[in-house]
């Protein structure tokens, strides 16, 4: 059997309908994009013969695993597509320039602490790991210091865990994550306690993916920047550790020329000097973020720019 059995006009009735695309009612949009994802769906079980049993325990396996979703998208190269897909149709309209832009992945929170100055990100003390020292402009196209840019940080702490997603519970609301307001010069400073690289949790629904297709699960220390300003394109970035064992296979795809520097490490600290660049946006809604589900928490701290010094 071949995929031209899901060309049949039975087959293809059956589309019709369970689309809804001949019902008046209902988004015209969602039924055009769900026939066609059920129709590559059938066009897989034949091309491939899944039996009845695999069909099921693959079913089995995304009910399972709806709690590791943000985990397996990137895992399985998805949300680097969405970039490389962005990347293409900006090309395409001839916006080319400044910083990559790169996945966002499951762990930001809305809320974190507004700063301003040379910031410490880290609440906890994180004994025994370097400190990172960061710092560096955010500019427009034509080397303009940007004006009211706020940049969104946030990394894991020395074991690879993320405060807010902790299995231990043991880090304080917003360890390692601010937002800084920078001042009319663009510039940017901030220190924290190292990040080590993050791995998927033991035993969970994307590890049991990964070892099936005889992948890993493991991402080179980073560090992920949202930053924003009036009259630019929010940019959703991160850095990566250049001398990181898994910079060059990151499971998440996440890491791209141009965002892999080397912190110079002297001794109890690390530096990493990295500008950004921002593209000018086209209008308002070229400016935002997109309108992804995010986790938000209340920050404790006072909302209102506060300023941290060393
Ligand atoms: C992360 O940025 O830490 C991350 C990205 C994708 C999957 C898992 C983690
Ligand atoms: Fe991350």
């Amino acid at each position: 059997m071949d995929a031209s059995f899901v060309k049949t006009p039975e087959i293809q009735k059956l589309l019709d309908r369970a689309s809804g695309v001949n019902e008046s009612g209902g988004n015209p949009r969602l039924k055009a994009v769900l026939r066609d994802l059920i129709e590559s769906t059938m066009e897989v079980i034949v091309r491939h013969d899944v039996s009845e049993s695999e069909f099921w325990l693959a079913m089995k396996y995304l009910a399972d695993s709806s709690g590791e979703i943000g985990l397996i998208v990137p895992g399985i190269g998805l949300e680097h597509f969405l970039d490389l897909y962005l990347d293409a149709k900006d090309a395409e309209a001839g916006l080319t320039g400044g910083t990559p832009r790169t996945i966002e992945g499951p762990l930001y929170v809305e809320g974190a602490p507004l700063v301003e100055g040379n910031v410490n990100l880290s609440t906890d003390p994180d004994e025994g790991t370097q400190v990172l020292h960061m710092t560096g402009t955010v500019t427009g196209p034509d080397g303009e210091p940007v004006q009211d840019a706020i940049v969104h940080v946030w990394h894991a702490n020395s074991k690879g865990w993320y405060s807010h997603f902790d299995p231990t519970s043991q880090q304080t609301p917003f360890n390692n994550r601010r937002r800084i307001k920078l001042g009319s010069d663009g510039r940017y400073a901030f220190h924290s306690k190292m990040p080590s690289g993050y791995s998927v949790p033991p035993q969970g629904a994307t590890d049991q993916l990964m070892q099936a297709l005889g992948r890993h699960g493991n991402r080179p220390a980073h560090v992920h920047f949202f930053i924003e300003a009036p009259g630019y394109r929010t940019l959703t970035t991160q850095i990566n550790f250049g001398d990181d064992p898994f910079a060059a296979d990151d499971f998440a795809f996440g890491t791209r020329e141009g965002l892999l520097p080397v912190p110079s490490r002297q001794g109890d600290s690390a530096y990493i000097a990295f500008d950004f660049q921002l593209q000018r946006a086209s209008g308002e809604s070229d400016e935002g973020f997109s309108s992804r589900h995010r986790a938000s928490a209340q920050a404790q701290e006072p909302t209102e720019p506060e300023t941290e010094t060393v």
